[in-house]
């Protein structure tokens, strides 16, 4: 069910309940794409990385089902079109031929999907801590920590695969 931005009576709590509906879209849509994204990767690190964040998104989502039970709510899914778009934009460069280059497309998309991760639980962390959901707020943080550590590896790592890539452009052009 997609959010009825018609209905216009709508509390903070309904807002809060919205975006983990999209933020358990986002982890249950990453955990199928994670191993095809994994598949693609050829840089070491990079694979190594995208695999070891599986585990890691499965239980981000079984910490928003918790989030949903401590408030009293279903934990139902709602279509995150942000995520999905980025996950199918991965797509596409998963097909890129030369190795490098389809390195630097999948790094590029994961660290957009990162801040988009980073921002939806800083704000589900915001609002639950205003409305003194104490245990909501605390499980929104702990995945916040890893989004945000897993957010500077990729960011460690990406200066080194776009310069691989660049070679890639260079030689061509010789
Ligand atoms: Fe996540």
């Amino acid at each position: 069910m997609v959010f009825n931005l018609f209905k216009k009576d709508k509390s903070l709590h309904d807002l809060l309940t919205h975006k983990m509906r999209e933020a358990l879209d986002t982890e249950r849509e990453l955990s199928k794409a994670l191993p095809r994204m994994a598949d693609a990767a050829s840089d070491p690190a990079l694979k190594k990385g995208f695999s070891s964040r599986l585990e890691q998104t499965r239980n981000q989502a079984g910490r928003l089902e918790r989030a949903f039970e401590s408030l009293g709510e279903r934990p139902n899914a709602d279509s995150d079109y942000v995520v999905r778009s980025l996950i199918d934009e991965g797509e596409e460069f998963s097909s890129i031929d030369n190795p490098a280059v389809r390195d630097a497309g999948l790094i590029s998309g994961a660290r957009h999907i990162e801040d988009h991760e980073i921002l939806m639980y800083q704000t589900m962390a915001d609002w639950a801590n205003e409305m003194g959901h104490n245990e909501a707020a605390k499980l929104f943080s702990e995945t916040l920590k890893e989004e945000q550590e897993t957010k500077k590896k990729l960011d460690h790592l990406a200066p080194d695969i776009y310069s691989e890539a660049h070679e890639v452009k260079e030689q061509k052009t010789e």
